[in-house]
């Protein structure tokens, strides 16, 4: 059975920018993005165990589970260690939960700016990782390390798409869905040349289409997304409109409110 974490958004809010999406003269609705929180929560439930971590008052942006590190054995966690400062206050939380379930918690050297599985991937046989923007290339190699597997290291290059999950997701194995505008060439070509590939359009991947969560047939998405829509109902998987809104405005949708525990 997959497990998951999730961080409820009794403490969300938009108080800093830190990416090109946040504007403080933008700020998230809470109510409604506690319904729209509520309504992923209540899909995620039908496919999988959710786990809580208790939400943080001075961590606005605790909801985003998927930046609190990477799982790189059964009970063994890589912690993120967050770029910006105003992320940073998350890491004891985060590191607190971990040990009360029981996970070893290995952390990245400190000059090494890690998000977690915001920027790193599994994809099957091996993973898929993002640098330059918030995690740097010195946490692939640890995660490479302690995962012993394979992982292809993808520049991202827009600054809208600063986290590798609001550029691609992983459908199978074999195949990656992505926005190729948010990649240099050659990390283009890197994901050419080892999946399957099924491409969003500028104006889907600025709805978040890449920030999917997938579990078995199922692709929970971000609303408003009907071509990448289309292209996963062919291909046979079932998807799941989810209102985002209000998470968008901070720059995450469903997959950065969704750490995978366990697949
Ligand atoms: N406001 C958060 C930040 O800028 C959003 C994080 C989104 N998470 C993700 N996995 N893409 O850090």
């Amino acid at each position: 059975m997959t497990r998951v974490l999730m961080c409820p958004p009794d403490h969300y809010d938009l108080r800093y920018e830190i990416n090109a999406w946040m504007h403080l003269e933008n700020r998230p609705h809470l109510p409604l993005a506690a319904r729209q929180w509520r309504m992923l929560y209540e899909q995620v439930q039908r496919l999988a165990q959710v786990e809580l971590v208790s939400p943080a008052p001075e961590c606005p942006d605790m909801v985003f589970t998927a930046n609190a590190g990477l799982m790189v054995g059964e009970k063994a966690v890589l912690l993120s260690r967050f770029r910006h400062p105003e992320r940073q206050p998350e890491e004891p939380h985060f590191r607190r939960w971990f040990e009360e379930h029981g996970y070893t918690v290995y952390t990245v050297p400190e000059d090494c700016p890690f998000e977690g599985e915001g920027d790193i991937l599994w994809a099957g046989e091996r993973y898929v990782a993002g640098y330059r923007k918030r995690t740097e290339i010195c946490a692939h190699r640890v995660a490479a390390e302690y995962l012993g597997r394979e992982v292809l290291s993808l520049e991202l290059v827009d600054d809208r798409w600063y986290h590798l999950d609001t550029a691609l997701f992983v459908l199978n194995e074999r195949t990656v869905v992505y926005y190729p505008g948010a990649f240099d060439p050659y990390a283009r070509r890197v994901i050419e040349e080892h999946f399957h590939t099924l491409y969003v359009i500028e104006e889907e991947a600025m709805r978040f289409a890449c920030n999917s969560v997938v579990i078995g047939n199922t692709v929970l998405m971000p609303e408003g997304c009907p071509l990448v829509t289309g292209l996963l109902e062919r291909k046979g998987y079932e998807v799941i409109p989810i209102p985002m809104s209000e998470f968008i405005k901070s720059g995450g949708a469903c997959k950065c409110l969704v750490m995978f525990l366990e697949r």
